[in-house]
């Protein structure tokens, strides 16, 4: 046996940084990805001793050289001898001969684990070799790699911001897991675990089909008679296209052959996807090419936000943004705040379900709105843009939806899951709606039971929580519903489930609350009975397309009118605002604490007033809020408690107990918030009582992944003495895309952090 080689070069480190995890890791097979994880654990000082085995000597001999491995070993046995991890990173098609040299040598404490492509044929090898997959093998998967190859590319930073994919089995021993995933977070990667047959399934779509595909490609071009001039002229598009096909061609080779049920499942499914395309073009069926088109767009931007991590799909939730706002300022010029949330919603759903074609002007580019567009894209409806504020919906008619591929994702949208879930009730494909951690807690019971009486059948997690499984092909009969709460959401789910239903449905409200819903099925053509504070519709008609213009969102103004109320010498005018009497609340409070707000160039728009308001600075005083106020300034309450605060004597809020089920509880987190801040305040089951004329200090806030909270209390720094921080702002994206760049342009003095 030859002598060791031993490291000259040591990889610098910071000394003393991690405690080691692991006495001795063998790395079997030292090339890009063997090479970069020793060089990472080394660099990081992950374990004692980084020792490795290659075929190759003269790759061992470099590892040694440039400081990637402690030792070389001069055989698989020599370097797994005493070692705590065991990580086998050669061809997946080698795997199995070497773990049978692996074998002799392992120690039973030891940690086996892979950093193969494919996981099910890792598993097959160790189950031929050993019998069985023992507790302490871990399958793995890094997802990153480079064009380079061999251990002269090894880079110590290669999984840095990558995900690793592990695959234990149900038996795996939970420390040693634990472990080998403080291993891969130490060499900065994000560990995520799924199962085996998931892992293969989902990387045959993401990762092999694409490869395959590249060398299929450019094969076929090569092989056309003109290929030189193909490839001369070859542009951007192919470039891009085929960047992959100069990958490994063994590599490859044995992950199509190692993967191969999951990979043929989903050629199989592209190939009918893509004859279906060649059929279309046959057939001139430009409206089926439209539809793939602009869904791929779609789905191809979202996925791109995802992985920059801006999109509303989970990593919304890891997402973190901080605001920080230095006290003062005042607020001063002439805006537009984004459009109507409630509007954006509605003119998707019913522009999808109309005959003909629905132009949208306005439209909020939020992630609420975003998610009900995208879910009707998951319904078959080709929805054009959204392209600075400009949809153009498909409709396919009241009949014409489609099933979706998987569940409805509504990410923090209340309104949406609950208008969808009356949609959706009478449609002949079941659905699952499904939302981000705050949705999920919120009550879903207020729907589903007035359904359920309809005739729908629907499943909602404990406490009527979602997700809501819906089961389709229903027939649903008319109701009277006397509402128990005043929500414009219930209100709408009925009605639009009424669309469907045999006979008339109608809704009475305790209370007068927004009236969109109504209002734009008149827009549609679809009659609305509507007789003091009942509102019915009859099933069976048809909606027929329109145009929309979407007035600004007077949600959104509201952080605006308040702001400049509190602010010293402010003067702001705020454009194009939606003044449905149902949605002026903010405004008939405000009045009456004293603001100073105009109303001006008042005019109807698409069946929706709307005026241009311009707000200066007053002094505030407390008030008494009546009651009948409370819908109709349902999502404002926030920044009115900012107003309340600032104002002189208190102010006194009751009725408002819904406000404890929206985004979060408003009236708690609000109050939490206030304290943070040095504003004393006291909470009451049903509102609040703010004593005005406080002092606010500066502090940390927690949002709570409220997007009005957030955005209430930049307001509040305006007249705060020191700095505020808010955390958990990513949600403010939800309702009010642009609020840091519109609030600093105007006066207030915000910076985000970790955007
Ligand atoms: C909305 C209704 C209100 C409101 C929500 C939007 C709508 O909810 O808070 O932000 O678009 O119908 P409730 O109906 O639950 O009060």
């Amino acid at each position: 046996m030859a002598a060791p080689l031993s490291s000259q070069s040591p990889v610098e480190s910071d000394a003393g940084l991690n405690t080691p995890l692991f006495q001795r890791v063998a790395v079997i097979g030292l090339g890009l990805i063997g090479g970069s994880l020793a060089a990472a654990i080394r660099q990081q000082q992950l374990a004692v001793e980084v020792v490795a085995y290659d075929r190759e000597a003269d790759d061992l001999r470099a590892g040694v050289a440039l400081g990637v491995i402690d030792t070389a070993e001069s055989s698989v046995a020599a370097a797994v001898q005493g070692a705590d991890l065991v990580v086998v990173a050669v061809p997946v098609r080698a795997t199995e001969a070497v773990l049978a040299e692996i074998r002799p040598a392992l120690s039973h404490q030891a940690i086996l684990t892979d950093v193969g492509s494919t996981k099910a044929s890792f598993v097959a090898a160790v189950e031929a070799v050993f019998g069985q997959l023992g507790p302490r093998v871990i399958p793995g998967h890094p997802i990153a790699g480079s064009e380079k190859s061999g251990v002269h590319a090894a880079n110590p930073e290669l999984f840095a911001n990558h995900k690793v994919i592990l695959t234990p089995a149900e038996g795996v021993d939970g420390a040693s897991f634990e472990r080998l995933k403080s291993l891969w977070e130490g060499c900065g990667a994000r560990v995520l675990a799924m199962s085996v047959g998931y892992h293969d399934e989902v990387l045959a779509a993401t990762s092999h089909l694409p490869h395959l595909i590249a060398f299929s490609l450019v094969d076929t071009l090569a092989g056309e008679d003109q290929n030189m001039d193909i490839f001369r002229y070859a542009a951007g598009g192919f470039r891009d296209f085929t960047r992959i096909a100069a990958s490994d061609p063994v590599m490859w080779h044995d992950i199509f052959l190692s993967n191969r049920d999951a990979v043929l499942r989903v050629i199989d499914h592209f190939s009918r996807d893509l004859d279906q395309l060649r059929d279309a073009i046959e057939h001139q069926d430009g409206a089926m090419l439209l539809r793939v088109f602009s869904r791929a767009k779609a789905a191809r931007e979202h996925f791109t936000k995802m992985l920059s991590g801006q999109a509303y799909v989970t990593d919304m939730n890891q997402k973190q943004v901080t605001f920080r706002m230095q006290p003062g300022g005042s607020m001063n010029g002439d805006i537009r705040v984004p459009g109507d949330k409630s509007i954006s919603h509605r003119s998707i759903m019913l522009g999808a379900l109309a005959d003909g074609v629905t132009e949208v002007r306005g439209f909020l580019e939020g992630e609420d709105s975003l998610a009900t567009l995208q879910a009707f894209r998951d319904m078959g409806v080709t929805i054009e843009g959204p392209d600075n504020g400009h949809v153009r919906i498909h409709g396919v008619g009241i009949d014409g939806l489609q099933a979706p591929r998987g569940p409805l994702y509504l990410g923090n949208s209340g309104t949406a899951m609950r208008l969808f879930a009356g949609l959706l009730a009478a449609q002949p494909f079941d659905t699952e709606l499904t939302g981000d951690e705050s949705l999920s807690r919120r009550p879903m019971g207020r729907v589903a039971d007035p359904l359920r009486a309809m005739g729908a059948v629907i499943d909602t997690a404990e406490g009527g929580r979602p997700p809501l499984k819906i089961h389709g092909s229903q027939a649903l009969t008319g109701i009277h519903y006397e509402m128990p709460v005043a929500s414009a959401q219930v209100k709408s789910c009925l009605l639009l489930a009424g669309l469907y239903a045999e006979g008339a449905t109608s809704v009475t409200e305790p209370a007068p609350t927004r009236d969109h819903t109504e209002r734009m099925l008149e827009g549609f053509g679809y009659h609305v009975h509507r007789k003091g504070a009942t509102s019915s519709v009859s099933g069976g008609g048809r909606l027929t397309a329109s145009e929309i213009d979407v007035p600004a969102d007077i949600s959104s103004a509201a952080f605006f009118l308040v702001a400049a109320s509190i602010a010293p010498e402010s003067d702001l005018t705020l454009r194009h605002v939606g003044m449905n009497p149902t949605r002026v609340g903010v405004i008939n409070i405000l009045r009456l604490m004293g603001a100073s707000i105009e109303v001006l160039n008042e005019r109807e728009i698409g069946g929706e007033p709307v005026a241009d308001l311009r707000v200066r600075s007053a002094t505030l005083r407390g008030i008494d809020i009546p009651e009948d106020q409370v819908p109709l300034a349902i999502d404002e309450f926030p920044v009115l408690f900012v107003a309340a605060a600032c104002a002189e004597g208190e102010t006194v809020l009751r009725g408002a107990e819904e406000l404890r089920v929206k985004e979060s509880d408003r009236i708690q987190v609000m109050a939490d918030g206030l304290t943070a801040l040095g504003v004393e305040s006291t909470v009451t089951a049903d509102g609040i009582v703010i004593p005005g004329g406080q002092r606010l200090g500066g502090g940390t806030v927690d949002s709570h992944g409220d997007h009005r909270i957030a955005m209430s209390f930049a307001v509040a720094s305006l007249r705060a003495e020191g700095e505020i921080v808010v955390n958990d702002c990513a949600n403010v994206a939800t309702s009010f895309p642009g609020f840091v760049e519109l609030a600093r342009e105007t006066g207030i003095q915000i910076a985000a952090e970790g955007e």
